[in-house]
């Protein structure tokens, strides 16, 4: 299949912290690969605006050195690095002071949308969203998107929350979860709700359980700082595994729209029974490598912060009672590795004797590498021999569906051009982030009382022991990392 671009309203996209490392990785590349497909005009404009004195020129000297360095320029020809270069600006502005509103404020274009990307501290949210309201720069058509974290816990998720909406209502402010952007996490709302295959099975009469795994081989060298104030449940599992867990445990939601799917989102969150230690495993990295640890990285030699965490989480509601939801995350594991794993129970009464080759029904939603679907069946082995069982699956790359010169897009990609056509509903809603942080708040806080210290795990492997333990008692196992 090709995939169809649907062109974008012209906009105006001031990028705050345009210098910094997401900026460079993430924002200019993806809004190059839209621009490379003709997904919006030369009317619109890009303003990089951050504290470093440049001129417009030096930016877009700058942001032709990002294209080179992480995006697919090489298929480009040169006048579309050039057509796109000049819808390049750049304002010097610095957050805390009064500089610089006004000069920006005089390249704004009402008649505009304007997009405020703030790919800056937190700390600068409320800020800077209130000078662009006060400098006139924003209208009620802006949108303002904020990146992770969105808080260190309830009271400074709800604090900045409020900060936001001093200056902006909810439905201009774009709270980005970049895993929502990724194709196979959309493809799930697709299996779920545009077949009618799965949706009879999907609870607890017939799933037995459900296994959630981001397995990253990086470790946290060069971000040990931000990690070790942070850890795996604040990094990864408040935002990034819950949005997963949302999409397989929600109602199918009336619509799909940023209201529906968000308020039925909201519901399994807040439906989230509380965890105890018993039902957690926490694991710090260990390498034979001098100077390879987890606490070197962390540059913390006392760090009990979590490199990995798994979790036994319970839905509390009609569909779920009786299905737990394995979590698990982790760095410098055997594999980069994200994968959903729907266990199917076996059936009520089994007819043939040798069921040594049976394995029951497994549906695996790989969402990286290799995004597809995988669905384990039950065969009668081929041939001569009897009645005997063998595992056979049916098997669907997404990149099969693709054209093969085609490159997958960037969750950036999408996400950004959502922003610029308004459409919520791949970002997360203030009540969606405060009813999440209601949910792992205690489980910190318990850590922290008991003095919860985190195992240790060899760089390389699945986790530590004890994450073992947490599924095998309940007589079910982990899908292995990698294989
Ligand atoms: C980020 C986390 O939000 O997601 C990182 O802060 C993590 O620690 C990253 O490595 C994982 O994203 P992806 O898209 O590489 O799976």
């Amino acid at each position: 299949m090709v995939s169809r671009v649907i062109p974008v309203s012209t906009f105006d996209l001031v990028l705050f912290g345009a210098t910094g490392d997401l900026a460079r990785r993430k924002v200019l590349p993806s809004l190059f690969h839209r621009f490379q497909v003709g997904q919006f005009s030369e009317e619109s404009r890009i303003i990089g605006a951050s504290r470093s004195d440049m001129s417009k020129q030096a930016f877009r000297s700058f942001v032709a050195k990002c294209l080179e360095e992480f995006s697919d320029t090489a298929s480009a020809d040169e006048s579309c690095v050039k057509r796109f270069l000049s819808l390049i600006d750049y304002v010097q502005i610095d957050a805390s002071t009064e500089t610089g509103w006004d000069v920006l404020s005089s390249k704004m274009r009402p008649q505009i949308i304007s997009v405020f990307y703030l790919s800056v501290a937190p700390g600068l949210f409320g800020t800077i969203a209130s000078r662009l309201r006060a400098s006139g720069c924003s209208n009620r058509e802006s949108r303002i998107v904020v990146e992770k974290p969105f808080g260190h816990d309830l009271p400074s998720a709800q604090a900045l929350n409020k900060e936001l909406l001093n200056s902006f209502e909810e439905d201009q402010i774009y709270r980005i979860d970049h895993y929502l952007g990724k194709e196979t996490v959309q493809n799930l709302m697709a299996l779920r709700f545009a077949n009618s295959l799965f949706e009879p099975l999907w609870s607890a009469a017939h799933i037995d359980h459900v296994q959630i795994t981001v397995a990253e081989d990086m470790g946290i060298a060069g971000r040990g700082e931000y990690y070790d104030q942070s850890g795996a449940m604040r990094d990864m599992v408040q935002n990034h595994l819950m949005q997963l867990l949302c999409l397989i445990a929600m109602e199918p939601p009336s619509k799909f729209s940023a209201t529906a799917v968000r308020n039925e989102k909201v519901k399994v969150i807040q439906a989230l029974e509380p965890v105890s230690n018993a039902n957690i495993a926490r694991g710090q990295y260990v390498s034979s490598v001098p100077g390879e640890d987890y606490l070197d990285h962390a540059g913390n030699p006392h760090s009990q912060t979590e490199s990995f965490v798994a979790m036994k989480v319970q839905v509390a509601n009609w569909r779920w009672a009786g299905t737990p939801f394995y979590l698990r995350t982790g760095k410098c594991l055997r594999e980069r590795v994200s994968e959903i794993v729907v266990q199917f129970r076996d059936p009520p009464h089994m007819i043939f004797d040798g069921t040594e080759g049976h394995k029951g029904n497994t549906l695996v939603i790989r969402l990286q590498p290799d995004e597809g679907i995988t669905l384990h069946t039950t065969i009668k082995d081929p041939g001569p021999g009897g009645m005997r069982l063998a595992d056979a699956s049916l098997d669907m790359s997404f990149a099969d569906t693709r054209v093969p010169t085609e490159r997958s897009q960037d969750a950036y990609e999408r996400l950004i051009m959502d922003v610029v056509r308004g459409d919520q509903t791949l970002f997360m809603r203030g009540d969606e982030v405060v009813a999440a942080w209601e949910w792992t708040d205690p489980i910190i806080e318990a850590w922290q009382e008991k003095r919860f210290a985190p195992s240790t795990y060899d760089v390389g492997g699945s986790g530590p022991e004890d994450s073992l333990l947490l599924i095998h008692r309940d007589g079910r196992r982990w899908r292995p990392i990698g294989r």
